[in-house]
């Protein structure tokens, strides 16, 4: 096992890697339609990752550590094939687990073959079971009834399947306990996001956070839960299992705790930037040094040396003046990833 450690301490595990930068939602808090209309510049073709070179990459970052792939977007589904990339990283020796981030919409269609492929788990978004908040929420795009069958397909073609809720004040905290109730009854295990400052056009303001203690309270009146440990260090979210012992959730509390002394994850956008924390302004363009010819051992130093060098700790230190350092510099949710 790489040794491997950037300037916290921190090795290199986990890496998410967004296949692609569109998506055929509109989040009003990660592409608000207002800002990604009809004449957006999404990236053109020969700009994003192939598959071969996803693949190429893949390998260099599992000889420094990594053993964990996730696939994310935009929407990751709507990138052409997606199945056979999912083999070609299944194929790599020293991946231990390949998982998945979508909205859902179009799981039904896809589940099996990405199964088969060699996913082993998906974490489905969802914030709400009413079709006209949900609807408000996507920007108008999408139906409840689709994810829930794409959940159900997912479940079936034998994915463990999580849900991700992002909890917004005044939009949608009215859901947390119908939520909760409808998968615990459906045994899947639901995480609650706390609303964050990602990217820069979501209009974030710390009161629309509905925080990890409140969220805790409500399911508490609802059904008690108890904390439970880490599947493994480092996971972002914070366990908690029902007292009756039927089933479990999560908080992702990234913005009343943090969680960056464990943070072991490394992100690249679908045109191969590289990217150290999910707040960072800057990227590392690995598609240029990719396609200019460098070998293996010389990406693989270079790689080194960028994590050696990272020092990001946002969530530690979010405050006025960090978040106005960053204002309207950070990095798109939809480009990077979830
Ligand atoms: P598991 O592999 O199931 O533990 O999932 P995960 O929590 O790593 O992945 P998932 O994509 O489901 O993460 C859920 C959400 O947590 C993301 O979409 C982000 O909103 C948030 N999140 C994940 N990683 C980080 C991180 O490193 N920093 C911050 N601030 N938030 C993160
Ligand atoms: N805050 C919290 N979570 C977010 N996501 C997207 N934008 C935000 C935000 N501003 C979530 C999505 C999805 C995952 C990829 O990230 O809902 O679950
Ligand atoms: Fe699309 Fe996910 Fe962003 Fe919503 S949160 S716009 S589904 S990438
Ligand atoms: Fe990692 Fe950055 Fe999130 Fe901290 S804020 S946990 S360093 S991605």
């Amino acid at each position: 096992m790489s040794n491997l450690q950037d300037q916290l301490h921190r090795p290199l595990r986990d890496i998410r890697i967004s296949v692609t930068d569109r998506c055929n939602f509109r989040c009003q808090y990660c592409m608000p339609a207002e800002v990604f209309g009809p004449d957006f510049a999404f990236l053109p073709s020969d700009k994003i990752l192939s598959f071969e070179e996803i693949e190429r990459l893949v390998k260099i970052f599992v000889s420094l550590g990594v053993r964990k792939v996730r696939i994310t977007g935009g929407e990751p589904l709507l990138r052409q094939d997606l199945p056979k990339l999912i083999e070609r990283i299944h194929h790599i020796a020293g991946v231990e687990e390949i998982a998945l981030t979508t909205n859902g919409t179009l799981l039904k269609k896809y589940a099996h073959d990405l199964a088969k492929a060699g996913l082993a788990r998906v974490s489905v978004s969802l914030d709400s079971l009413d079709e006209d908040r949900f609807f408000e929420m996507n920007g108008h795009r999408g139906k409840v009834s689709t994810v829930l069958e794409g959940i159900e397909k997912a479940a079936e073609a034998g994915l463990q399947v999580k849900i991700n809720m992002v909890v917004q004040k005044g939009k949608n905290d009215q859901d947390i306990v119908p939520m909760a109730r409808f998968f615990k009854e459906k045994e899947h295990i639901l995480r609650f996001i706390e609303y964050m400052d990602v990217g820069n056009s979501n209009g974030w303001r710390l009161d629309d956070v509905v925080s990890k203690k409140e969220i805790i309270d409500r399911i508490n009146e609802f059904s008690p839960l108890k904390p439970t440990e880490p599947n493994y260090i480092g996971e972002v979210a914070t366990r908690y299992q029902y007292e009756d012992g039927q089933g479990e959730i999560g908080v992702i509390s990234s913005v009343t705790d943090s969680f960056c002394g464990t943070c072991s994850r490394a992100r690249i956008s679908a045109e191969g930037k590289l990217y150290t924390c999910l707040f960072a302004t800057e990227g590392t363009n690995l598609r240029d040094l990719l396609r200019s010819g460098e070998d293996d051992e010389s990406i693989t130093r270079f790689i080194s040396n960028v994590w050696e060098n990272r020092d990001d700790r946002y969530s530690d230190e979010r405050n006025e003046e960090t978040m106005r350092k960053r204002k309207n510099s950070k990095i798109e949710m939809s480009h990077i990833g979830g």
